[in-house]
């Protein structure tokens, strides 16, 4: 989960910090209705966050402008009030609600609470709903996390060196002109990209028949075979990803460095993986403080053309979409002890599956010692371990199996604090808001007929 930098500099912001910046101009009045429908859903309803002054604080008032509310077809998610304190001389109630609402009733609700309550305003919720809805809003999810950048960072190896960060550069600028049905550019690697891949795969390879989980082995050989896996060559990022979309429907894009946590997750929801196409600087090539490519390819690839993987992959993702900024943490932590950490058990003994062991010699070994604590994947307990970033992990966490893994990941997906259930439609590679009835029987009855072709099958077979 990472990737650098170039010209674009007034990208380097994450999509955390802007949607902070973005609250701090927050209201969106009455008096534009229009604005309030734009910056919600597409569909159905819509979920407002209002607030209202009432002037009158009897009980039967406040019934009043809940009344209103009910009239209006919502479904209340929460309800604080406190005095307003805007006139000494009158007791004030200021009220917050948040609820769900169909989209036709808005302008009504907003003009019937103006009549018995003031000061209506509409709170825009950037975290409820500033995330991307179909694969080419990931044209717009690449903030960068500039900590391991060569040009920012001083103990980077490549700090000092202009000729590779004007490499970096030139790899930046590929990545902020892709959009999404671009085909990747090919990459003409020097002799001297191509001597530290060469090390790092040869020193890698060698350690992956006893210590890589039997998915990742099956797809590295499938990877040797058929995508010019060599030590000779830097494999092309289009052909890897031709290679991931016939296997599991994940494909890569090039990423210009480290991406955000909430503009990552958001990718792997899409069935797309954040990929960079640049080198770790030559004097270090067994180690690298950001990823690289030798990292994606060797670490992260071969996961990924394994379908009970990838869909762990996604589940992540899609957790993350709306998510609030505390749940994106708790996502970003359980991603690192798993897709990049994670280990499993098979046939009774333990073996890595997280990219970040399978990219570095160091660690892998060091993660097959007796120094690290081993703890059973557990996601609430994953979720807040507090995780190193900058040298080997005290603990790595064992999975049962990724199927356990996944169901165990759906269970807590489902406890967060998120008033809203999305539905992935892989023909249009969107996410839908189940929001109303309509939509939850549309994905119901697509289910029913893939269910009902599977039912035939078993009966042909038996
Ligand atoms: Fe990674």
């Amino acid at each position: 989960m990472k990737s650098e930098v170039g010209t674009s500099l007034c990208r380097k912001q994450s999509l955390i910090e802007d949607a902070r910046k973005e609250k701090e101009v927050p209201e969106v009045t009455t008096s534009d209705p229009m604005a309030v429908m734009c910056s919600h859903l597409d569909g159905g309803s819509s979920i407002l966050n209002l607030i209202f002054t009432i002037s009158n604080t009897t009980p039967s008032h406040f019934s009043s402008s809940l009344k209103i509310l009910e009239n209006h077809g919502t479904i209340i998610y929460h309800v604080e009030t406190r005095p307003a304190g805007r006139c000494k001389e009158k007791e004030e109630l200021e009220c917050f609600v948040k609820c769900l609402i169909p989209n036709p009733s808005i302008c009504s609700l907003l003009s019937s609470l103006k009549k018995i309550t003031s000061d209506v305003k509409v709170i825009k919720d950037l975290t409820s709903f500033s995330f991307p809805r179909k694969v080419q809003d990931l044209d717009m999810c690449q903030h960068l996390s500039m900590k391991f950048e060569p040009h920012f960072n001083r103990d980077h190896p490549g700090f000092g060196d202009q000729e590779y960060k004007k490499r970096r550069g030139y790899f930046a600028e590929l990545a902020y002109n892709y959009k999404d049905g671009n085909i990747i550019p090919r990459i003409e690697y020097t002799a001297e990209e191509i001597a530290t891949w060469s090390q790092v795969y040869k020193s890698l390879s060698g350690l992956y028949p006893n210590y890589a989980c039997k998915q990742y082995l099956h797809s590295f050989h499938q990877l040797e075979k058929n995508c010019g896996y060599t030590e000779n060559a830097i494999p092309q990022l289009q052909d890897v990803s031709n290679f991931l979309k016939e296997r599991t429907g994940f494909k890569l894009r090039p990423a210009a460095g480290l991406l955000s946590a909430r503009d990552f997750l958001a990718c792997l929801a899409f069935r797309v993986f954040p990929c960079t196409q640049y080198l770790r600087h030559p004097s270090s090539a067994m180690h690298s403080p950001e990823p690289d490519c030798c990292h994606e390819l060797l670490g992260h690839i071969p996961m990924l053309a394994d379908k009970e993987f990838a869909q762990f992959s996604q589940d992540i993702g899609l957790a993350s979409l709306g998510a609030s900024d505390e749940d994106i943490e708790k996502l970003s932590t359980l991603y690192w002890f798993t897709i990049e950490f994670g280990l499993c058990k098979e046939k009774g003994s333990i073996k890595a599956y997280g990219a970040g062991l399978l990219s570095s010699y160091g660690e892998l070994l060091y993660a097959f010692s007796s120094k690290p604590e081993l703890k059973p994947f557990d996601p609430e307990v994953t979720a807040i371990q507090p995780y190193q970033d900058n040298s080997f992990q005290p603990v790595y966490f064992v999975s049962e199996s990724f199927e356990d893994s996944k169901v165990k990941l759906r269970q807590y997906a489902v406890k967060m604090k998120k008033p809203f259930y999305l539905w992935y439609d892989p023909f249009t590679c969107s996410v839908e808001i189940l929001d109303s009835f309509q939509k939850v029987r549309s994905a119901l009855c697509q289910i029913k007929d893939e269910l009902k072709s599977l039912c035939s099958a078993l009966d042909k077979i038996y």
